[in-house]
């Protein structure tokens, strides 16, 4: 009974039947007068729902790593979004016991006009810092991220790596419960993404759990405990990383 309760407060993370679409205008360039006419007409239905995750399932477990693989356009940046609260659900449920920290979007929870300073204290407090906090953070962020000498140029003129190296370090120094990452390490230089794989577990032996979206097969053999395999919005694969990965490469060369 008791090994049982323990399982479950060991879910950090629980994705219960989850399902999205999205709309799309069939006919975007409609001329007014056609829109009123079709309007009046009653045939103006011209718009249609695209399922784009059906019915998912699964739970991560505290200082777990899931890695999720699929194809360009499966849903594995929607299955993130709906996760991290940036999109709602159309149905299901998402329990998350923590905080959560995302890196789903390069520039996501940062403005351009800002300094890499400013923005590390817009992005902490939208994450939920006190000042006091990240004061106390600062120099950790400034030496994982290497951009110390950079600090106070404005985000728009960092590359898209020293924006990923931003995000990482933030969210990283927060050591949070939960943690999303998005493909975002993609954009790194292979000795950083190194010393991010290096970082993860060592939050991972601290109990954050991870979910990561990643084409990087080889680097998401090493760290994740278990793999999902996203098609068209459904879990079609669950299970050790190398099995799904041998099911996904297989599927993908006969597609
Ligand atoms: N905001 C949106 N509005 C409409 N369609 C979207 C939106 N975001 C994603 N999609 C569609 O949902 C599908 C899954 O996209 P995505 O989750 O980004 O896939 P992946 O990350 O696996 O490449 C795609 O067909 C994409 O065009
Ligand atoms: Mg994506």
């Amino acid at each position: 009974m008791l090994s049982s309760l323990e399982n479950v407060m060991d879910k950090v993370v629980e994705v219960l039947e989850v399902s999205k679409s999205f709309e799309y205008v069939k006919e975007p360039y409609k001329s007014l007068k056609q829109s009123f006419v079709e309007f009046m007409r009653g045939t103006n239905v011209e718009n249609r729902r695209f399922q784009v995750l059906q019915s998912i399932t699964f739970s991560v477990s505290k200082g777990e790593i899931l890695g999720i693989i699929g194809s360009n356009g499966a849903g594995k940046s929607t299955l993130l979004k709906v996760i991290s609260g940036i999109l709602y659900p159309d149905s299901g449920k998402i329990f998350i016991r923590g905080s959560v920290a995302p890196l789903i979007e390069l520039g996501a929870g940062f403005h351009p006009e800002f300094t890499g300073l400013e923005n590390i204290y817009l992005n902490s407090y939208v994450l939920g810092l006190t000042k006091k906090e990240v004061d106390d953070k600062l120099d950790w962020i400034l030496s994982f991220s290497e951009l110390r000498d950079f600090i106070n140029w404005p985000l728009k003129c960092y590359s898209s790596g020293m924006q990923m190296r931003l995000g990482f370090s933030i969210s990283a120094a927060l050591e949070p419960d939960v943690f999303l990452i998005d493909e975002s390490l993609a954009v790194g230089d292979a000795r950083f993404v190194e010393k991010c794989i290096q970082r993860i577990l060592e939050l991972k032996r601290n109990g954050t759990a991870f979910l990561i979206a990643s084409h990087d097969l080889e680097n998401l053999k090493k760290v994740a405990d278990k793999c999902i395999l996203l098609e068209k919005g459904s879990i079609t694969k669950e299970g050790p990383p190398d099995e799904v990965i041998q099911v996904y490469l297989g599927n993908s060369c006969h597609a």
